[in-house]
């Protein structure tokens, strides 16, 4: 038998979750279908009793959503994975199965606007504590964790200021404290291709599918990646009971799609990244470039350790106050003012009024999230062109 497990990256994305079929059909079918039938009352008694596999109903599992699910949790070097409805599903899922009242989440001080809500504003309604801390530097990690500590969050790199944090080093500190607290690492930014938490020690990956991971700008989605039973918790009570934030059959087929050409697409964000970061670090109207490829960038060294390349997402500050920016931004003609990211085209949005707009000013500051900085998603264009538009538009900034 071929076994995929020894397979590249490659083969992995195109091969793993292959799907039997009565056609023979290549690509899996949507089975657009809410429920399943039982060939008898004993057989749906034994399948809602886990006594025998198959499918019950698609909030619980989907064969076309399965198959999206094989190729994350085999790309992610994962036992199992879980579709959801979006990244938010995916983070609310994994964290509602981790903790109770009472508990306490450390999470790196910038996050995704939205999961910052979550946990600033959400969880604690229910009782369960965040303090958000700067997990670069790793003795405040130590400080912080205590016996109320379940479960250790972050992104690397971070959204919007591609701030690194060492996984290995964060994950190694964390399960010596305890080990039964769970590293939770959203590799949105980074997708397996880049960064595996999983191999680096982090107990659970979660992804905003809706980037790199589906690729094309077409669907909202989520996947939570770690043990198998940690997986079924989630599945049979952060997704079906708490959430029911579910992957649709159609949402998983274009990203079981997208998926086949995950490596493919990194390296060209990434290629393309480098020479655009290169391009605004020498422009005069740029004052400041955030990208974990530059030698000069704060996490480069770890960056380098963790990833195979530093990724398509980057950030940039202009030397000019906010209107004039926004003048200049608006100006761009090929790139897209839009927020998202890890589509095919380039996208450019404005972190404080945009994405992290669930943040105040001062919380804005304390995460270091400057009131001028522009997040660029650099898209699989030529780069020249994406060079080209970035020069007209920003030529009166320079004079
Ligand atoms: C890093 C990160 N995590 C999670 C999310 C949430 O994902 P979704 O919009 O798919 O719910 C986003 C969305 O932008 C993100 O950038």
């Amino acid at each position: 038998m071929f076994d995929l497990n020894k397979c590249g990256f490659a083969t992995k994305q195109i091969h793993a979750g292959k799907h039997e079929n009565a056609a023979g059909a290549l690509t899996a079918p949507i089975y657009q279908s809410s429920t399943f039938e039982f060939c008898s009352v004993e057989q749906g008694g034994r399948r809602f009793a886990g006594q025998e596999n198959g499918f019950i109903y698609s909030r619980l599992s989907n064969p076309t959503v399965n198959v999206a699910e094989e190729k994350v949790a085999a790309l992610e070097g994962g036992e199992a994975a879980l579709g959801t409805a979006a990244g938010m599903g995916a983070i609310s899922a994994a964290l509602w199965s981790s903790v109770v009242a009472g508990d306490e989440i450390l999470a790196s001080d910038t996050l995704y606007g939205c999961t910052f809500s979550l946990m600033n504003h959400g969880m604690s309604k229910f009782g369960v504590s965040a303090k958000f801390l700067d997990l670069a530097n790793l003795e405040t990690l130590k400080a912080a964790l205590s016996p109320k500590t379940k479960v250790v969050y972050l992104e690397t790199p971070c959204n919007p200021t591609l701030k690194i944090v060492d996984i290995a080093e964060v994950a190694r500190i964390a399960h010596e404290y305890n080990p039964e607290i769970k590293v939770i690492v959203d590799n949105t930014f980074a997708t397996p291709y880049l960064q595996q938490p999983l191999r680096l020690g982090a107990d659970v990956v979660v992804h905003s599918a809706t980037k790199y991971i589906n690729g094309h700008g077409d669907v909202i989605a989520g996947f939570v990646v770690g043990k198998a039973d940690f997986i079924n918790t989630v599945r049979t009570f952060g997704l079906k009971d708490m959430t029911g934030a579910v992957m649709s059959p159609f949402d998983a087929f274009l990203i079981a799609r997208g998926l086949k050409t995950l490596d493919i697409r990194m390296e060209r964000h990434c290629a393309n990244a480098m020479k655009i970061a290169r391009f605004l670090h020498d422009h005069p109207a740029v004052e400041k470039v955030y990208y974990p490829g530059l030698e000069d960038f704060e996490g480069y060294e770890i960056a380098k350790k963790q990833m195979k390349l530093p990724g398509g997402m980057m950030a940039i500050e202009l030397k000019a106050d906010r209107d004039t920016a926004a003048a200049a931004l608006n100006k761009l003609q090929l790139c897209t003012i839009a927020v998202s990211l890890g589509d095919a085209e380039t996208l450019v949005e404005h972190a404080a009024t945009m994405t992290h707009s669930t943040y105040t000013r001062e919380e804005l500051a304390a995460s270091g999230i400057s009131e001028g900085l522009v997040r660029i998603s650099v898209g699989l264009e030529d780069p020249e062109d994406i060079i080209a538009d970035f020069e007209q538009a920003f030529t009166h900034l320079a004079k």
